[in-house]
C-alpha cells in the first residue's frame, strides 16, 4: 500500500469556495477526498485519451463555410485519414454556418491527433471530440 504524503495547494479564495460547494454537492467526506478523486479521474481520463487501445468516436466541427479554403483544408485532412473515418455527416445550419459531425474509428491517440488538426483549422468557431470505447466495460 502506497504512502499518504500531505501537501499544500494555494489557491484563490473565490475558486476555494466554489471547490468547496463541489464537496458539499458531491457529498465529500473532507477536501482530501475530492482532491484525490478528481487528481484519480483526471489521471485515468489521460491514459486513456492517449492509448493506442481502438474507441469509436464523434468530432463535431461548426465553421464559416466562406473562410477561404477551409472547405478543401476539412476534406483534405479527412481523404489523408480514410483509415479513421468512417462517415461524415454535414448540415447547413445558416446561410453561413455549417455543422460537420465525423464519426470516427481506430486508435485512440490517433483520434486525438487528427482531432487536433480539424478542429485547429482557421474558421472553426466550435470541435469537441468524444470517444467510446467499443466494447462493454
Ligand atoms: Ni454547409
Amino acid at each position: 500500500m502506497s504512502q499518504v504524503v500531505r501537501f499544500s495547494v494555494s489557491v484563490e479564495d473565490d475558486l476555494l469556495k466554489r471547490f468547496d460547494r463541489f464537496c458539499e454537492q458531491e457529498q465529500f467526506a473532507t477536501r482530501s477526498e475530492a482532491v484525490r478523486q478528481l487528481i484519480h479521474d483526471r489521471l485515468t481520463t489521460q491514459a486513456w485519451e492517449r492509448g493506442t487501445h481502438e474507441v469509436a468516436g464523434t468530432l463535431t466541427l461548426v465553421y464559416d463555410h466562406h473562410r477561404t479554403q477551409l472547405g478543401e483544408r476539412l476534406a483534405q485532412l479527412q481523404h489523408d485519414h480514410t483509415d479513421l473515418i468512417v462517415a461524415t455527416t454535414h448540415v447547413h445550419l445558416t446561410h453561413d454556418v455549417c455543422l460537420e459531425v465525423i464519426i470516427l474509428r481506430g486508435a485512440a491517440e490517433r483520434l486525438q491527433h487528427i482531432a487536433a488538426q480539424l478542429k485547429g483549422l482557421k474558421g472553426i468557431f466550435k470541435g469537441q471530440l468524444v470517444m467510446a470505447t467499443t466494447h462493454a466495460e
